[in-house]
């Protein structure tokens, strides 16, 4: 008798429960980290965002925006940190409103590097693996300005990074996060280090493929021995031209995360989280087969906002365990439920991504109202 393994073997589906580690999923729709600026100067999360994440629990996992482990590595202003006991409480309210809804919520810990300015800061210095700016302008206190010329970090510095990841990942679970994740992507600190263009070190920490991606793996070794590996995520963004990284050899770019996904696999990480334009192409899934573990993906900016038939043909086809889906959720609380009845979505309003207050935040309507 032949069998056929599709009889036996559920064929997973966007709307089907998955673990990502010790994280237990209901669907498989996540929402992406998106900053969304309403934390005020006090980077302390308040009503607001306590009722922006509680509205989109419905998703098997929320991403949390951006979050700075320490004043200096703030990358936005109004951006939320988690580098005082105050700020971790504002998180605890998120998290318990999340979980109350049956969610599950993992925070994400983003260091900016040389994507920051002192305006943003608090007038603190901007450290970065290697003395070069970004060429291009960033929103500050004070109007547009240059982004500056950052300071070489020394290998103190560099440690004391690491340090500070670990003190925020170990302040988000204490506060009640089902995990965290470590921003690896878009040319901030992490990125900065594993690409040849930002990182021009002569040391340890710079020049080989193993010596750009030493930085990652210590700080993900950190976190995973402080909290627990199976509640550690890292995203990565291979040849995601954000903040001047500058990925373009496909050959550097294998042997480079190729290292890292080697020296991560033993970890038993929760998950590996890879943004990029083709999620089942030759890069992402090789760096899927050197991880051997739970794969999310985001096609990311390229070309219009994540689709329904996208995220239901990654699954599908076995491009990832789960989907990480952003604009269409900012715009849509209930989008698992829109996505699973073949609804009609809001539209999202850029203009209003960033800003202060509820207009284009907590008001998008859910399906019963729209
Ligand atoms: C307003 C906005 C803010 C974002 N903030 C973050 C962030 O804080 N961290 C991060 O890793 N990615 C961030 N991203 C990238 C998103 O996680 C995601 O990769 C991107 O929106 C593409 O997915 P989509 O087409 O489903 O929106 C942001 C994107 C947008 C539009």
């Amino acid at each position: 008798m032949t069998v056929n393994i599709s009889e036996i073997t559920p064929v997973p589906s966007l709307f089907s429960p998955v673990f990502l580690g010790k994280i237990e999923l209901a669907n498989r729709i996540v929402m992406a980290p998106i900053t969304r600026v309403r934390a005020g100067s006090s980077g302390i999360p308040g009503d607001l965002m306590v009722e922006y994440y509680r509205q989109r629990a419905s998703v098997g996992m929320i991403i949390t925006e951006g979050t700075y482990p320490d004043h200096a590595s703030q990358g936005y202003v109004g951006e939320p940190g988690i580098a005082t006991g105050e700020q971790a409480a504002g998180w605890q309210r998120v998290f318990e409103a999340v979980h109350a809804e049956g969610g599950r919520i993992v925070l994400q810990i983003m260091h900016a590097g040389r994507g920051t300015h002192p305006d943003i800061n608090g007038g603190r210095r901007v450290l970065a693996p290697s003395a070069i700016a970004i060429d291009n302008k960033t929103f500050t206190e004070k109007g547009d300005q240059p982004y500056p010329v950052p300071e070489a970090m020394t290998t103190a510095e560099i440690r004391a990074a690491l340090e500070d990841f670990v003190t925020a990942a170990r302040r988000a679970i204490e506060a009640g996060a089902d995990g965290v994740e470590i921003h690896g992507a878009n040319g901030y600190l992490l990125q900065e280090f594993l690409s040849p263009a930002a990182n021009q070190r002569t040391d340890e920490y710079g020049g080989s493929p193993q010596n750009r991606a030493r930085f990652v793996v210590e700080v993900v070794t950190a976190v995973a021995q402080a909290v627990g590996a199976e509640r550690v995520g890292l995203r990565i963004s291979p040849e995601v031209d954000l903040g001047d990284v500058f990925e373009t050899d496909r050959d550097d770019v294998l042997a480079t995360y190729g290292t890292l996904m080697d020296q991560l696999r033993p970890l038993g990480l929760a998950y590996l989280s890879v943004l990029h334009a083709e999620p089942g192409g030759d890069l992402v899934q090789e760096l899927r087969r050197r991880f051997d573990g739970k794969l999310i993906v985001n096609s990311g900016p390229f070309g219009g906002q994540t689709t329904r038939e996208q995220a239901l043909h990654q699954i599908e086809a076995d491009h990832a365990d789960a989907v990480v889906v952003g604009r269409a959720l900012i715009a849509n609380p209930d989008l698992v439920e829109r996505w699973q009845g073949g609804h009609p979505e809001n539209e999202p309003r850029p203009e209003l991504f960033y800003g202060p207050g509820a207009e284009g935040y907590t008001d998008y309507p859910f399906l019963e109202a729209a």
